[in-house]
């Protein structure tokens, strides 16, 4: 990354939220196409959440982002902006953003691809109405390749373990992957397991989002103790370097920093 990148990576966010954004930020509702109205949280993830995810996309040259779980659009939104203001619809790709959620229709009554829409960004996204288990696996065999992706889908520790062996393999070298909800015992059991066992991951904290004091600190461990008692590695976490940071917020940025090189008999408790 260039020195400039740099410094605008440390720096505050200077994001104007496109108007559709804006709305849902103000309000707190999301529209669908007949007019009814939704709130938008707690589903959706916070403006400086999204934020993060708009500096990321902005800091990297025109990437490819991949997105597990489109709900009404915020996150895309963020990301889509970013691509929009380095001429993403002028290169005419129609993929720049992939997004995949099975239930937008009938959950969440399409109006995440209505915001996208609302938003002039449409024709950049490719969306998948399916589970991500089924999406995933044809994505690698075409051979897909991302910069950034974003897993917020179903967050069964099964299912969230799966978005990651598949992101892991379409995830370029010096990529990153962001995992949300880490606040959840099966996303931090998650992150546990890619931070202990594979060692190709490392946690990007010129994006965490503030430092956590000390008392927040004992109450995320203590939280963390009461759910999963007899697991150690779980709930030291918020303990160690950066995972103090990260459990601030319930977002986690990872750079993929080379490739999985373990033995076939690795293991390590996490
Ligand atoms: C917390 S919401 C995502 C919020 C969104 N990223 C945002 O911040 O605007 C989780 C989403 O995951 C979707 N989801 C559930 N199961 C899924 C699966 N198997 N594959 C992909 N997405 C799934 C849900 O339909 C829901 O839209």
């Amino acid at each position: 990354m260039s020195a400039d990148a740099l410094v605008r990576a440390s720096q505050p966010s200077q994001m104007v939220l496109n108007e559709v954004l804006d709305e849902i930020y103000r309000t707190g509702h999301v529209w669908d196409q007949q007019g009814n109205r939704f709130p938008a949280f707690p589903t959706s993830i916070h403006r400086q959440e999204g934020e993060v995810l708009y500096r990321i996309v902005s800091d990297l040259p025109p990437s490819r982002t991949l997105e597990i779980g489109l709900a009404y659009g915020l996150s895309s939104l963020f990301i889509c902006q970013a691509h929009a203001e380095h001429g993403a619809r002028d290169d005419r790709d129609s993929c720049r953003h992939t997004a995949i959620d099975p239930f937008q229709q009938s959950y969440w009554k399409d109006i995440g691809l209505l915001n996208l829409e609302r938003a002039g960004y449409r024709d950049m996204v490719r969306f998948f109405e399916e589970p991500s288990h089924m999406v995933l696996p044809r994505l690698l065999q075409a051979e897909e390749s991302y910069d950034v992706v974003f897993i917020d889908g179903a967050h069964l520790f099964d299912y969230v373990l799966l978005d990651f062996y598949y992101t892991d393999r379409l995830v370029r070298s010096g990529g990153l992957v962001i995992l949300h909800d880490v606040k959840m015992p099966s996303v931090r059991k998650l992150l546990a397991f890619i931070l202990r066992n594979l060692g190709t991951y490392r946690l990007e904290s010129r994006y965490f989002l503030r430092a956590v004091p000390p008392w927040k600190r004992f109450t995320s461990t203590l939280r963390a103790l009461l759910q999963s008692p007899t697991e150690i590695h779980t709930w030291s976490l918020p303990w160690s370097q950066g995972f103090a940071d990260l459990f601030s917020r319930n977002f986690c940025v990872l750079r993929k920093v080379n490739e999985d090189s373990r033995p076939w008999h690795h293991y390590r408790a996490f």
